[in-house]
């Protein structure tokens, strides 16, 4: 009862900061402590001092370990709960007006009982705990491609990745100003405490989690997990699902595409937008270092994850990345894989869920081909080389400023964007899928991405080598019917009077003796030099039935000359046999979406079908 009491009159009467103008966002906070009952309410500002406060008081908890100043200065490590290391597609859902709404790719629940269920959980889910209150702006503050949003929480691990995930504090208040629309995102670990209950590391909730999204009133509500993707809500949640409904209301995209830059020797510069799903190198591609032999030709790093893309007045596509920081997979990360990357983990990193090496420094599958005769597990465990575990968690995690990364684009804060010449779709594909083809034209290219399809890893479903649709990468984060999605892309042609040209990428196919036939990683840029040339009409190519694929001699193989025609052609084959196995499983994609399926995908499907006849 006492502490009901306190709780409620620290919702009504907690002095707000004066800079604080805007009477709606004052009135959400306290009517969200009301709810929540925490002890305290903390407005952050997003300064660096801020910053060090909430790392020493973590470091103070036992939520953050200070790694060793000498071999990774500023940086720290975190360990979650076992239970909470992932985003949870399961305990995700879209509470639109109607299931219809929501389509066969989200969990749906009425709104209303949803919102029930809600109160239930949020009621006093934040006693003993401090409530923060985190504006940020996804995209450059004060971009007419950005938006802001206020996530309330009670965990300060939210707060620091937040800060650097996102433009964070009171300059985003400052645009705001009194009566600037935000998206409010509430989340909690779900964990509140007793008078006197001492806290744990990585709080949460053991047995109830859930990412709530409610697409009319563009609000996220977030209880029970402290992870990633469910716990930052800036990302999956507001600038994918939710961004996906505005974009869609208002006439632009917000893709699960990676941006970067390809720069030919003559200092000329084109922008290509990616998407691929999870465990598919993004972030290496979007980093990526050409090979040496192909002198000139520079990539340069816009975003790793998110596109928010508009038309321009000049008809063209301009994207953004409306993030500030790589919250990126560490295992598989090395010197070899993506020097970038680990040039970027230099020094100001959050890990989570990596190995303490002795010297107080990380380690990751991956990152060296010998790994450390000992270490600390994620889990904080003796491990030893061939004890039979990962040293690492798969999902583990670092969180670092994008400003720290060697490749970044002159380009990346443009609040304009950035022009897009071409879009890239690709997944994990062992047979069938060529290294690339270009789409004809815009329809077939939509057709494309939305068809694609990726192979699952151990490491994402513990299954190996199922395909799974994941249309333009958007399965999991399209906060509407896909139907609709694909709709909105065909629809958008008609704003658009030089649309960004198409490309599928493979990199994954595998010779029937089951060794993968491209080297990927910077030979890659072979491939993305095709596709900028093709945008500028410099390349040339060959009629095939899923549409324009380069001939040998149409790629660029100084450095590589021991890569043989024969294995080009293997690479490139398409089999009818396979092909007609692909298109069965369109037909069963578009099965699940029909009511709401475009009829030009339909048409797309049928010109297909009787090349593979
Ligand atoms: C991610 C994902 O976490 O795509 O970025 O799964
Ligand atoms: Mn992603």
């Amino acid at each position: 009862m006492k502490q009901t009491a306190t709780a409620a009159r620290i919702a009504e009467t907690a002095e707000f900061p004066g800079y604080v103008r805007h009477a709606k966002l004052k009135a959400w906070v306290r009517e969200i402590a009301q709810l929540t009952k925490p002890d305290d309410i903390y407005w952050c500002d997003g300064s660096q001092r801020e910053y060090d406060r909430l790392c020493d008081e973590m470091v103070r908890a036992g939520t953050l370990i200070r790694l060793n100043p000498a071999k990774r200065p500023h940086s720290f490590l975190a360990r979650s709960d076992p239970d909470d290391v992932a985003r949870m597609e399961d305990r995700t859902f879209v509470c639109s007006r109607t299931q219809e709404h929501a389509g066969p790719n989200n969990n749906w629940v009425a709104p209303a009982e949803m919102k029930a269920t809600l109160n239930k959980l949020f009621d006093g889910c934040m006693r003993g705990r401090t409530l923060y209150v985190i504006p940020f702006s996804m995209g450059p503050i004060g971009s007419h491609i950005a938006h802001i949003g206020i996530e309330i929480t009670d965990s300060p691990y939210v707060a620091i990745n937040m800060r650097i995930m996102t433009r964070m504090g009171r300059k985003v208040l400052d645009v705001l100003g009194a009566d600037g629309l935000f998206v409010p995102c509430v989340h909690s670990v779900g964990m509140p405490l007793a008078p006197g209950q001492k806290d744990i590391g990585w709080p949460s909730n053991k047995s109830d989690k859930w990412i709530v999204h409610f697409p009319e009133e563009k609000s996220i509500w977030s209880f029970g997990s402290g992870y990633g993707g469910n716990a930052l809500l800036g990302k999956k949640c507001f600038a994918l699902r939710i961004a996906s409904v505005m974009a869609r209301e208002q006439g632009w995209f917000a893709e699960h595409k990676l941006i970067l830059g390809i720069e030919s020797p003559e200092g000329r510069k084109d922008y290509v937008a990616a998407a691929f799903p999870s465990a598919c190198g993004k972030t290496n591609l979007a980093m990526l270092v050409p090979p040496a032999a192909m002198q000139g030709w520079k990539i340069t790093t816009v975003g790793e994850d998110i596109a928010w893309i508009k038309p321009g007045k000049d008809g063209r596509l301009y994207a953004i990345n409306p993030e500030s920081g790589y919250f990126g997979v560490a295992p598989g990360t090395s010197t070899e894989s993506n020097p970038n990357a680990m040039a970027t983990l230099h020094e100001n990193v959050i890990f989570t869920n990596v190995a303490l090496t002795p010297d107080g420094d990380v380690w990751w599958e991956g990152m060296t081909k010998t790994p450390p005769a000992k270490l600390v597990d994620w889990q904080g465990r003796e491990w030893t080389p061939g004890c039979g575990r990962n040293a690492a968690h798969p999902n583990a995690r670092f969180t670092v400023a994008a400003s720290q990364c060697p490749s970044l684009d002159p380009e990346w804060e443009n609040p304009d964007g950035v022009p897009l010449s071409a879009f890239l779709y690709g997944g994990r594909r062992s047979e069938g899928v060529p290294l690339v083809y270009e789409s004809f034209n815009w329809d077939s290219g939509v057709y494309a991405g939305a068809t694609m399809g990726s192979e699952t890893t151990a490491a994402t479903t513990g299954k190996v080598g199922v395909v799974r649709r994941d249309p333009m990468a958007m399965l999991p984060f399209c906060g509407y019917h896909l139907g609709d999605y694909f709709n909105h892309w065909l629809q958008m042609a008609g704003r658009l009077n030089d649309p960004p040209r198409i490309f599928s990428v493979n990199w994954f196919r595998l010779s029937r003796d089951g060794k993968f036939l491209w080297p990927g990683f910077g030979e890659n840029m072979r491939v993305l030099r095709w596709v900028i040339e093709r945008c500028r009409g410099q390349a040339n190519a060959l009629q095939t039935p899923v549409g324009w694929m380069p001939r040998f001699e149409d790629l660029d193989w100084r450095g590589l000359e021991n890569f043989s025609r024969g294995q080009f052609a293997e690479l490139m084959s398409l089999d009818t046999a396979l092909w007609q196995k692909e298109l069965r499983e369109h037909d069963a994609l578009f099965e699940k979406l029909r009511r709401r399926l475009p009829r030009k995908l339909e048409l797309e499907r049928e010109m297909l079908g009787l090349s593979f006849s």
